[in-house]
């Protein structure tokens, strides 16, 4: 067994969408193996080359490299609907994906019906609703949580359609319950009984990709030497633990998650990349205590193009969060920090960034966890911005100094460097900062 060899992590450090899908991208030449570890069609990773624009869901971001080997881990969720329309959009011939895509049978079925159970008890909730992105993520992880789920797996057993029908029957009966009208129900501009036909078809198009145990096939590939990269979905502050519950996902987001999501041991975990952006966003509801209410936050989403990726709703802006940054990295263990849309800024004449809280007149510098976001008031430092175009800068030590100045208060902050900052959506807008950490690790020196 090759015990020196660990895989590293990628994930997001605040409330999804720090642009993840497009570092994992960018990083991928230097694995053999990119391997999602949980969530499901809730996630929406862009990646820009050659002009065009893809959104994946489900699919690692490596899925672009010849070469890499891409897992869908345990912890995953899978709509096969989702993936087949993921799957057409790829472009990828089907013998290659036969080489190239490696699904975990024990990954959990979303079933049509676990939509329609999310949009029946999001529903319910009227005014405290969770701002989900609907894709039945909370209600299959219920099931997979209360023991009354369905595997990959299990489509391969003769009691699978009579298991399907049961689950079905009793989420039918919930979403009755719960005064949820079936007639009502379009998915994704289908009704409910043509979407279950194509989640079906979907369905035999995800049994005919390479079935694994990632457990298996990720420590195996480990000992033969092989670098493996684990992307998360989601962020840190969306964890169903550590985020500002009950305004989180269902699954776990941070490091950890990647152990019990591929089933890789904490001890042959390598690096930590924490992926943030140079400011916050959020989609959905929950606290933000550095939202912007005003002009300066229409403008962050026009210059950030901030609508959701997986919903097309718009996202709520902010500035930079600094307690919550060094939250995440203690959370995740986080060793490389990576900066996105620093360019989206370009254009601010002042900067702000969150230092500490003030709750019931007392400063905090950690986020304080009983206190709602009308109890908490951000103390901010300003900084000047740069105030020019990134465009013509090709090295990260050619920065303006203010940007260099704004990495260097982060820095001091969460006490881990900035290793790479990304300013713009294609795959090569990124800078590399000159003898970086992550350049030894990649191998790249
Ligand atoms: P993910 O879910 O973390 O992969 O992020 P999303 O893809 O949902 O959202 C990030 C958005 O920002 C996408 O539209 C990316 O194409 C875009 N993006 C990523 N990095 C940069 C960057 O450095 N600058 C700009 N302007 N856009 C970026
Ligand atoms: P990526 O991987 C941003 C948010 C939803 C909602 C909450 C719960 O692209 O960063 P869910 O559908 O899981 O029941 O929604 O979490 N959310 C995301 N926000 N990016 C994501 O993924 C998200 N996935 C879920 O908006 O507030
Ligand atoms: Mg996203």
């Amino acid at each position: 067994m090759n015990d020196t060899n660990k895989a590293d992590v990628l994930l997001g450090l605040q409330w999804g969408d720090e642009g993840k899908g497009k570092i994992v991208d960018v990083l991928t030449p230097h694995y053999k193996m990119v391997a999602r570890f949980q969530g499901g069609p809730n996630a929406g990773h862009t990646l820009v080359f050659e002009d065009k624009k893809y959104i994946l869901h489900t699919i690692p971001s490596g899925i672009f490299h010849k070469g890499c080997l891409n897992v869908v881990g345990n912890g995953v969720v899978l709509d096969p609907f989702i993936i087949n329309k993921e799957l057409d959009q790829l472009n990828i011939p089907d013998e290659e994906l036969q080489e190239s895509l490696f699904v975990c049978g024990k990954a959990h079925l979303i079933l049509p019906s676990h939509r329609l159970m999310d949009a029946a008890i999001e529903n319910k909730k009227g005014k405290l609703k969770i701002g989900s992105t609907l894709k039945g993520i909370g209600p299959a992880y219920t099931d997979k949580v209360a023991r009354t789920g369905l595997r990959l797996s299990d489509t391969a057993t003769p009691e699978f359609d009579e298991k399907y029908d049961r689950l079905k029957q009793e989420h039918l009966r919930i979403a009755k319950d719960l005064g949820y009208d079936l007639r009502e129900l379009v998915l994704d501009g289908l009704p409910f009984d043509d979407y279950e036909k194509a989640w079906f078809s979907g369905l035999e198009r995800l049994k005919a990709l390479p079935r694994i145990q990632s457990e298996v096939f990720v420590n195996e590939a480990l000992d033969k030497g092989a670098r493996v990269l684990a992307e998360g979905a989601q962020g840190t502050l969306l964890d169903i633990d550590f985020g500002s519950y009950p305004y989180v996902t269902s699954s776990n987001t941070i490091t950890a998650g990647a152990c019990v999501g591929l089933g890789v041991a904490p001890s042959r975990i390598g690096e930590v990349f924490g992926v943030f952006k140079a400011y916050c966003t959020r989609v959905g509801s929950g606290p933000f205590p550095t939202e912007i209410l005003d002009a300066d936050g229409d403008r962050l989403r026009d210059e950030g193009h901030e609508y959701g990726s997986t919903t097309g709703r718009p996202r709520r802006c902010g500035w930079l969060d600094l307690p919550a940054l060094k939250y995440a990295v203690m959370i995740n263990g986080v060793s490389r920090l990576i900066m996105t849309k620093a360019d989206v800024l370009n254009s601010m004449e002042k900067i702000r960034v969150c230092v500490a809280y003030k709750v019931d007149g007392e400063s905090h510098d950690v986020v304080p966890l009983s206190a709602g976001q009308q109890d908490m008031e951000p103390i901010y430092e300003e900084l000047r911005g740069w105030n020019r175009p990134l465009d013509d800068i090709h090295t990260f030590e050619a920065l303006p100094q203010e940007l260099l100045d704004y990495v260097a208060v982060i820095e001091d902050f969460v006490k881990v460097p900035v290793d790479i900052i990304s300013v713009g959506a294609d795959r090569k807008e990124i800078l590399i900062r000159k003898g970086a950490g992550i350049l030894q690790r990649l191998s790249v020196v």
